[in-house]
This record gives structure tokens, C-alpha cells and sequence, in this order.
């Protein structure tokens, strides 16, 4: 173990583990650029909603890159499922966006307020104090989930579409269990 980047977190470490956080931070905001991009290349320019969804997308490319950043940094490998979130989010944006736009923004609340929950067990982890980077990061990234969750809401309402939203609840529950393991 002469390289510091090798040791593992073990199980009794109460710190958080700020790796694998990062880790699944890079691979959500990832998956939430291809969601976007997904969206908007169904919906094209000229739908009313593309202008909202495209200043969506390029907030998650703002959070990308800095999660991009970090990871070069600290030497954090990326999760294997890159290219499985690359076709997965795009399908999952498009294939929304192809039901409709209310379709598209419903997929998003959902999206949303996972990575909202995600973002909020994280920066509580951290309120010890022991990443104050990765931190400032989440409650600034956190800020603009919010934002979009919330103005998908104003567009779907809280009814529509209850069964899809609840599949990609889960299917995001289930990605951010995996991205943080492997
Ligand atoms: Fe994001
Ligand atoms: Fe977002």
C-alpha cells in the first residue's frame, strides 16, 4: 500500500467515505447530462419547453465538470457503468420525451428528487467537517436539483403519471447503490 489512493475505506471508519461519494456523484450527474440530452433530442429546439430543459442541461454539465475535476484530482476511478449511463440515461430521456413533455418533466421530478434525498444524505455525512470542498460542492449542486425539480413540477403536476415516476424513482435508487460499490 505505498500509494495512499489504494487504501480502501474499511467497515468501523466513521468518516465518510468521500471516494465513493464522489464515485456516485460523477456517475448521477452524468447520467442527468444524457437524461437532458435525451430530452432535448426528441423535443428538439422548437417545443416551449426545450429552452427550460436546454438551461437544465447546462447546469448538469456545469455539475459534471466539476465532479470530472474532482475525480482527476483525487484519483477516484469511475464507476465501470459509465458507458450503461451513457445509453441508459439518453433512452431514458428520449423515451420520456417520445410519451410527451409532460412525460419528459415528470421523469424529471423523479429524477430530481432522488438526487435531492442522494445530495442530502451526503451533505449531511459531511457536516463533520471533513470534506469542506466536496461539501460547498453538493449544497451548490444541490441548490440547482432542487431547482429543477421543482420547476418539472410546476409542468406535470403531482398526479400525472404516478407509475413512470415511480419506476424511475427506483431505477435510481438502484443506480446510486451500484455506483457506489463498484
Ligand atoms: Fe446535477
Ligand atoms: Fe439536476
Amino acid at each position: 500500500m505505498a500509494d495512499g489512493k489504494t487504501i480502501r475505506h474499511l467497515p468501523g471508519d466513521r468518516r465518510p467515505d468521500t471516494r465513493a461519494m464522489i464515485r456516485v456523484d460523477q456517475a448521477g450527474e452524468y447520467g442527468a447530462a444524457r437524461i437532458y440530452a435525451g430530452q432535448l433530442a426528441v423535443m428538439g429546439g422548437r417545443h416551449k419547453m426545450a429552452g427550460e430543459i436546454r438551461h437544465m442541461a447546462a447546469q448538469e454539465q456545469r455539475h459534471l465538470d466539476g465532479m470530472d475535476r474532482v475525480m482527476r484530482e483525487r484519483g477516484v476511478r469511475p464507476t465501470i457503468f459509465g458507458p450503461l449511463w451513457h445509453v441508459a440515461g439518453h433512452a431514458l430521456g428520449a423515451a420520456t420525451a417520445l410519451i410527451g413533455p409532460k412525460a419528459a418533466m415528470a421523469c424529471t421530478e423523479a429524477v430530481e428528487t432522488i438526487i435531492d434525498q442522494h445530495y442530502g444524505e451526503q451533505t449531511e455525512a459531511l457536516a463533520d467537517g471533513s470534506d469542506p470542498e466536496l461539501k460547498a460542492m453538493i449544497d451548490d449542486y444541490r441548490a440547482d436539483e432542487v431547482e429543477h425539480r421543482d420547476a418539472a413540477a410546476a409542468h406535470t403536476g403531482t398526479t400525472a403519471h404516478p407509475v413512470l415516476q415511480a419506476v424511475v424513482r427506483a431505477g435510481c435508487r438502484a443506480a446510486i447503490a451500484v455506483a457506489k460499490r463498484i
